[in-house]
């Protein structure tokens, strides 16, 4: 017979496939509707057989961050963008060191990263696409300077075997409400068209536009120029998702099940998840809430504080009073940290345990 939600062992990360099932879908669905190509960031799931999913509906690749990401996608992949600097011999040496069937492309920002870069594609004499990254606003990488950027476009066709085939940007910096987005997006797309612009008068036609995150995703068509987009967050989603709207609650694929260990302390209830199992990342957005993680079906309850092992549900906002021993499941504040947490995931459909995979990419992969 098979197992039910309620024998297994907690605290425990749960995907609801039905739910997962549809955020694909849907993502894809989007990227044929406006003739844009997906290419998500694995960075949420880390699994192969969940990018095996994306690509079958029509991915036109994948996005990494770490060589350990790119080496394990490449099980599945063969065309990937490291969305990461590749500065340093030893991380260079690794990506260059990819299977040579994988179509490599790598976002960068410096003289120093294309000097590694190249350094390391000579030596594994392979050919590697590169993205010039711009700042379009979360300030974080890429060149706020479009001439500088063009510079390194310029730099990157001098040093075969890179091949200059784009540029790239992560709008971090808008985590509105989807409703509100609207005056940074009109802000991006100017300055998109203007660094557009100037590439094409230099010559440098970028061939790629590639941006895109989960609380931009239904909005990415409005920036015009964008060819490619790369959300990672949409598989599972999570309360931040949720919170801005750029998911229904009802889209949330993934929890933390937890059971209630204490209810001695009045208006609160204690759950076998802290820290260790929700990560302890803020919300993140304009009006960032408190706590760090909500109950499925009772977003108004919030994990308020956290222990190692104890997590705190503050019932002060809710007449729902869970019992000891009732198990409840927690919709973590970003959803990508909780996964890295663990070494596998469960899926179910409704209350059935359907199946489990491991989170294959977690970790580094040093050779120490
Ligand atoms: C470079 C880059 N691209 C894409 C993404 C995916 O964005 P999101 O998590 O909003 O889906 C991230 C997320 O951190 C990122 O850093």
């Amino acid at each position: 017979m098979s197992r039910q939600l309620a024998e297994l062992e907690t605290p425990v990360p749960v995907v609801d496939l039905d739910r997962l099932a549809r955020n694909l879908d849907r993502a894809a669905a989007y990227a044929t509707a406006h003739s844009l190509a997906l290419r998500p960031h694995i960075k949420t799931h880390k699994s192969p057989r969940i990018a095996s999913e994306q690509l079958r509906r029509g991915a036109v690749g994948l996005t990494c961050a770490t060589p350990f990401e790119a080496e394990v996608m490449s099980e599945v992949a063969d065309d990937i963008l490291v969305a990461y600097p590749p500065v340093g011999s030893v991380r260079a040496a690794r990506l260059a060191a990819l299977p040579d069937t994988i179509k490599l492309t790598v976002a960068l920002d410096s003289g120093r990263a294309i000097d590694d870069l190249a350094r390391a594609a000579r030596e594994a004499d392979r050919p590697v696409g590169v993205y010039v990254e711009l700042d379009m606003g979360m300030h974080r990488v890429g060149t706020p300077n479009v001439e500088e950027a063009i510079a390194l476009a310029r730099a990157v066709c001098e040093r075969r075997p890179l091949e200059f085939e784009g540029i790239a940007f992560y709008p971090g910096h808008v985590r509105e409400p989807v409703g509100d987005q609207g005056a940074k997006l009109e802000a991006l797309d100017a300055a998109l068209g203007n660094a557009i612009g100037r590439f094409e008068q230099a010559g440098l036609r970028p061939a790629v536009v590639s941006g895109g995150s989960t609380p931009t995703l239904w909005n990415t068509h409005e920036l015009s120029g964008v060819t490619e987009f790369r959300p990672g967050t949409y598989v599972y989603n999570d309360r931040t998702t949720a919170a801005i709207g750029a998911c229904d609650w009802d889209d949330c694929a993934f929890t933390v099940l937890a059971t209630v260990v204490s209810t001695a302390v009045p208006g609160q209830a204690v759950i076998d998840a802290g820290c260790k199992a929700l990560g302890r990342e803020p919300m993140r957005g304009a009006d960032a809430a408190e706590g760090f993680g909500c109950v499925l079906g009772h977003p108004e309850v919030v994990v308020k504080t956290m222990s190692e092992e104890h997590g705190i549900l503050d019932l002060s906002s809710s007449s729902w009073r869970p019992a000891v021993g009732e198990m409840v499941r927690v919709i973590p504040n970003h959803v990508c940290i909780v996964v890295h947490l663990n070494d596998a995931i469960v899926g179910v459909r409704g209350e059935t345990v359907e199946t489990s995979w491991p989170v294959a990419a977690r970790g580094r992969g040093y050779a120490l």
